[in-house]
């Protein structure tokens, strides 16, 4: 069984006072969970600070971008050895709002997550269409470009330890969710053509999260469907009492899934 995933992206939210109470009050509700694998993703100046009262607890650290140069004169830039040093072991890229904002590409998410596996890192990459592409009913082939063209060139081996985050870009922050059978379809589309890709073995290993409106009330049935490996939060990871919930209830279930197994 693959290992869920919850995953809080606080974008540009929180200072750094304001980032420490947060990790520290979720650190603390869920110094017990063992079945999820709990990661944060703060802004870069939280970065820091925050990975430093992570440090031996089972809340990992991501940050939200990153350069592919590990350094150079790129004004204004990150890069994933910098991201190493503060402690993190993730790194989101390509998100939509990247995409949309600042020109990301499919080939520039290609270089990111290249960057990211070679520092060490594991890159959690975002795909996922917007609402006029949905309606004209191009997802699928979407999602398809954006997971062919961010992984071109790289072998099975070198993405052992991909993450992929299918996040409908009409459901972010909207308080529309896909409906979980919506999600599942764009989940199995996406294992499919990484075992067309590279193999059954890799398509049953890849974890795929769901991300888009996810709150507690929803998350129980996202996560009851067969290739929906966890949720990468937004809205929703910001206060600790609904963000320590949803991870609850991914363990909770695991936990139910692993008994009648
Ligand atoms: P919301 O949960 O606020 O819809 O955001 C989802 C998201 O973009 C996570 O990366």
């Amino acid at each position: 069984m693959r290992t869920p995933i919850i995953a809080g992206n606080w974008k540009m939210y929180k200072n750094v006072a304001e980032a420490m109470d947060l990790a520290n009050e979720i650190k603390r509700s869920v110094f017990d969970i063992t079945n999820v694998e709990i990661v944060i993703a703060p802004s870069f100046t939280n970065l820091g600070d925050v990975g430093e009262m992570l440090i031996e607890t089972n809340v990992g650290l991501a940050s939200q971008n990153c350069y592919w140069e590990s350094e150079g004169a790129f004004t204004g830039e990150v890069s994933v050895p910098m991201i190493k040093s503060v402690g993190c072991g993730y790194i989101i890229i390509g998100h939509s709002e990247r995409r949309k904002y600042f020109s990301e590409t499919n080939e520039t998410v290609n270089k990111k997550v290249r960057a990211c596996i070679d520092g060490g890192l594991i890159p959690i990459m975002c795909v996922g269409e917007t609402l006029e592409e949905r309606e004209a009913g191009k997802t699928l082939e979407i999602v398809k470009t954006q997971v062919e063209g961010g992984l071109a060139g790289f072998d099975e081996k070198y993405l052992e330890k991909l993450i992929i985050a299918y996040e409908p870009v009409w459901a972010i922050g909207t308080g529309r969710t896909a409906t979980p059978e919506q999600a599942q379809e764009v989940h199995a589309m996406i294992r499919a053509l990484l075992k067309e890709l590279y193999s059954e073995e890799m398509s049953s290993v890849t974890r795929i999260l769901y991300g888009g409106s996810v709150k507690p009330d929803n998350i129980e049935s996202i996560m009851r469907e067969e290739d929906i490996d966890g949720g990468l939060i937004g809205g929703a990871s910001l206060k600790s009492d609904g963000f320590v919930d949803i991870i609850k209830t991914t363990g909770d279930l695991y936990a139910k899934k692993g008994t009648d197994a």
